[in-house]
Formats: structure tokens, C-alpha cells, sequence
């Protein structure tokens, strides 16, 4: 679980406090402020950048402290109040929940529990929602990765809310291939992964208007690229899902942190390659390696792209046996489209979608989406 949530903790015990910042933090919670009483919270609630979160360790003086705070969940109700406390007295209890308090949490704290409680809070403030996460990997330079990520995209688009994320950060080319130049970039909602917000995050992707595509391109200063790190894509894939029903990547072959992230945060790892031993070959070692990372097979489809129906330099049944998978798409070759789709900035579902090629990656993102679509080989 990953929550995007901004809390504040009320507890006169330092080390409990920090205790409870840094658990909170494992979720990606944002504690705004630790206070060691409760005589400060109404000031600080009233502010703007109020929270969604309030936790406030009731002991000692449990009665009391509940008192204090008893006004507080009515006059804020868009804020959700947690209380802790030893004293498991069902008056205390019945008090707390006619105050309006979501949640009375026991100590000492079950783990378990308290999760779960976390859980819930993050539906109610409509963070439950996740993207599908669509991780293109190419398996040699110029295989076509970035062509069917940009069109698979925008072909998704159509009838779902579409995000695509430019990871290829030095040489990415999907600004390009959409014709666009975003002010912001993926390094901009990186510079510290505390701050990725979600507004942030709106103000960086450039919604393609043809498409509907919101995208987020590789930085545009070469230098900029070590801006990115694995804690920000973190950040990033756990709002970016929540806003998006689809996100597809246009990854790199890669297990630095960022690629293995992006990898294990993937629900379908889609694997491009062409018919040649050099790409066959990369596909295979890098199949293995997913494996030790323990990807499950399911997570991985291999998408065979410029397929011709003659003259491959190696066999399909080969290349399945290889890699211990079935090969999942076929994408013709049609270079004149793809080149076009390119050069005029606009992916080719778009400019000509009665084409076999666009056909072929329309229906590849339907049955990625579970529509029971096979491909005629
Ligand atoms: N199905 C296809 N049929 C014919 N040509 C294609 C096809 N797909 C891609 N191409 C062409 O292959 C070239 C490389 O495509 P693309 O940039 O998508 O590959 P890539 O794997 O992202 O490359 P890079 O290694 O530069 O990231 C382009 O000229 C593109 O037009
Ligand atoms: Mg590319």
C-alpha cells in the first residue's frame, strides 16, 4: 500500500512520535508536524495546508486529552481524527465515536490493524483507485519500443484515461513523436521525492490534444537526468496511478533501481524485440534475470515487432523455446507508416488507423485491458 496522504501526530512522547513518523512514512505518508500536546492543533488545522490526518495519542490522561480534542472532528470534517490509547474503556470508546473520531486504535499498536485502518482511509479519500501499469522494455536499440508505446497509448486513450511516462532519459523520443516540447519534465517532479504532489504532477504532464495523452517527457538538459531517482518514481507511480487508468512507460532494458522499480510496479511487462539473434538474445538473458527477480511469467509478454511473414532470421517457435514464453503479439512491418507517424509527430493509430499496423496495436492494448482478443499469426 501507498498513500499519498498528509497526517500530523499528537503525542507527548518524542520517541513514540518518531516512531509513528517514520511507519507512517513506509506508506508515503507526509507528516506535516509532530506535537507534543494537542493545545497547538486547532491553529494548525485551520491553516490551508491542513491535513487529511490527525493521530493523536490520548495517554496519559486519556479521558481528559479526548476532551480536548472532542471539538475538533465536527468542526473539521474534512479531516479524519485517529486516537490512541491504552485504556480500552468501552465509555471512552462510545465518547470517541460520537465525536466524530474514524478510528480508536489500542496500544500497544497491531501492526495488522492498523494497516487495515490506513486502508481505509486511503479509499475514502479516493486513493484506492490504480492505474494499469504498462512497462514497454525494448531488447535492442531501435527495435521499436518507443513506436509501440507512443501508439499504444494513444490508442488506449481513446476509451481510458491515459498517462505516458518518457523513461528513456537521456535519449527518450516521445515528446518528439507526439510533435511536443512540455515546459516541465519527469525531473521536475523529482527534485525532492517528499514533494511530488499531485498537482505537481498535473502541471507537469502536457495532455496531447489529439490524443488525450498526458505525457511526461524525458528531461530536456542532459544533466537533469540525475534528478530522477528511484524514490521519486515511487512517489510518482503511486499518484500518477491514482489519476490515470492506464500509465504506459517507455522503459529501458535495465536493472538500475529505477527500471527494477518500474519492473516490479509493472502489472504487464512488455517485452518488444525483432526476429534477430541480437535482440533474441538480449530477450532471453533479460527474461531470466526478471525471473530471479521473481516476476511471474504472467507479467511478461513479448511483443514481436516488424514481424514479416517470411524471411526472419530466426524462428518464432526458436525464440518461444528460448525464452520459456509464447510470443503474445505480432506487429507487422510497415516501415513507410511508422517513419511517417514519426516525422509528422503523431502516432500512426491516430493519423492512419484503418492501417494493419494500427489495427494490430489497437487490439494489442484491448486485450491488455482483458478483452479476450486473440492475433490471427
Ligand atoms: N512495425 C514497424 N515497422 C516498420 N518500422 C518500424 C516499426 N516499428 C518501428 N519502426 C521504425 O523503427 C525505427 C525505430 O523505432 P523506435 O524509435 O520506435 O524504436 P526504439 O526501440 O524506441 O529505438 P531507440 O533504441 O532509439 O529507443 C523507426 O524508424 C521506426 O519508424
Ligand atoms: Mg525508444
Amino acid at each position: 500500500m501507498h498513500v499519498q496522504l498528509n497526517c500530523v501526530i499528537v503525542d507527548p512522547d518524542d520517541t513514540n512520535r518518531q516512531e509513528m513518523a517514520n511507519f507512517l512514512g513506509t506508506f508515503g505518508l507526509t507528516v506535516l508536524a509532530q506535537l507534543s500536546s494537542a493545545d497547538q492543533l486547532d491553529q494548525l488545522l485551520s491553516r490551508g495546508d491542513a491535513p487529511q490526518l490527525v493521530i493523536v495519542n490520548l495517554d496519559p490522561g486519556a479521558i481528559g486529552n479526548l476532551q480536548k480534542v472532542g471539538h475538533l472532528p465536527r468542526q473539521y470534517h474534512n479531516i479524519s481524527f485517529f486516537v490512541l490509547s491504552q485504556i480500552l474503556d468501552p465509555n471512552l470508546l462510545m465518547e470517541a465515536m460520537h465525536l466524530g473520531v474514524r478510528e480508536f486504535v489500542p496500544l500497544p499498536i497491531n501492526e495488522q490493524k492498523f494497516t487495515a485502518a490506513l486502508e481505509r482511509l486511503a479509499s475514502v479519500h479516493g486513493m484506492s483507485k490504480r492505474a494499469k501499469l504498462i512497462n514497454i522494455i525494448p531488447t535492442i536499440g531501435g527495435c521499436g519500443a518507443t513506436t509501440v508505446a507512443c501508439n499504444l497509448a494513444a490508442s488506449l486513450a481513446q476509451s481510458r484515461k491515459t498517462a505516458l511516462i518518457d523513461l528513456d532519459l537521456v535519449c527518450g523520443g516521445v515528446g518528439g513523436y507526439f510533435d511536443m516540447r512540455p515546459r516541465y519534465t519527469i525531473a521536475d517532479v523529482m527534485q525532492s521525492a517528499e514533494r511530488v504532489d499531485r498537482q505537481l504532477l498535473d502541471n507537469a504532464l502536457a495532455v496531447h490534444k489529439k490524443t488525450n495523452v498526458a505525457i511526461l517527457s524525458r528531461p530536456d538538459l542532459m544533466e537533469d537526468t540525475q534528478r530522477v531517482n528511484q524514490p521519486g518514481l515511487v512517489r510518482l507511480y503511486s499518484i500518477i496511478g491514482r489519476m490515470f487508468d492506464c500509465v504506459v512507460v517507455d522503459s529501458a532494458m535495465s536493472l538500475d533501481p529505477m527500471y527494477s522499480t518500474t519492473i516490479q510496479s509493472a502489472d504487464v511487462n512488455l517485452i518488444v524485440m525483432q526476429l534477430n539473434v541480437p535482440s533474441a538474445k538480449n530477450a532471453e538473458r533479460f527474461v531470466a534475470a526478471m525471473r530471479r527477480m521473481g516476476i511471474e511469467s504472467n507479467k511478461m509478454k513479448i511483443v514481436v515487432n516488424r514481424f514479416v511473414k517470411k524471411g526472419w532470421d530466426i524462428d518464432p517457435v526458436e525464440v518461444e523455446r528460448a525464452l520459456g514464453l509464447k510470443i503474445s503479439w505480432l506487429i507487422p512491418n510497415d516501415f513507410k507508416t511508422a517513419i511517417a507517424a514519426i516525422n509528422y509527430g503523431e502516432p500512426f493509430v491516430v493519423s492512419s488507423p484503418k492501417s494493419e499496423i494500427s489495427q494490430c496495436i489497437m487490439d494489442l492494448g484491448q486485450s491488455l485491458m482483458g478483452r479476450q482478443i486473440s492475433q490471427a499469426a
